[in-house]
């Protein structure tokens, strides 16, 4: 088990003045907070970043709405980052997450979810190495 994950707040939810409120919530939650920066991403590195996505119906859709505006990116460090932090950010349609979830409170929809959860140990040590290098962690 691995104690960081990698997330981005969503260019819906940066536009809609959320950032702040979202990252209360995570810190409030015992995330703390190891690297962060506010980037547009291009298309190329939207696409890259989600190349895992290649074959879904929603990729070129994706990939231009996480480049259409700015994101948060953040590497978050907990006991058990990577679960703790999918609990805590909902499910990934806000229909379906609980009340009090990040996703329940600000996602707009499936697609507009306001925030990216790394969903294993492995996938938050390649996200958080495709936006930060070493020395930008504290
Ligand atoms: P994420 O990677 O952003 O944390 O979201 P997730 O694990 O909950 O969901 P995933 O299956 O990895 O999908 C990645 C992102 O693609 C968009 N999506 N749109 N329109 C659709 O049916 C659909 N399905 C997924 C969402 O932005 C989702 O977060
Ligand atoms: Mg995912």
């Amino acid at each position: 088990m691995s104690n960081i994950t990698f997330t981005m707040i969503k260019p819906e939810a940066v536009e809609a003045g959320n950032t702040g409120a979202i990252l209360n919530k995570i810190e409030s939650s015992g995330f703390r907070i190891v690297a962060m920066k506010k980037v547009l991403l291009t298309k190329e590195r939207a696409g890259e970043f989600y190349s895992v996505h290649k074959e879904r119906p929603f990729y070129s859709e994706l990939v231009d709405y996480m480049s259409s505006g700015p994101i948060i990116a953040a590497i978050l460090e907990k006991d058990n980052a990577v679960a703790d932090f999918r609990e805590l950010i909902g499910a990934t349609d806000p229909s379906e997450a609980k009340p009090g979830t990040i996703r329940y409170e600000y996602a707009e929809s499936k697609g507009k979810n306001a925030v990216h959860g790394s969903d294993s140990d492995d996938n938050a040590q390649i996200e958080a190495n495709f936006h930060f290098s070493q020395e930008e962690r504290f």
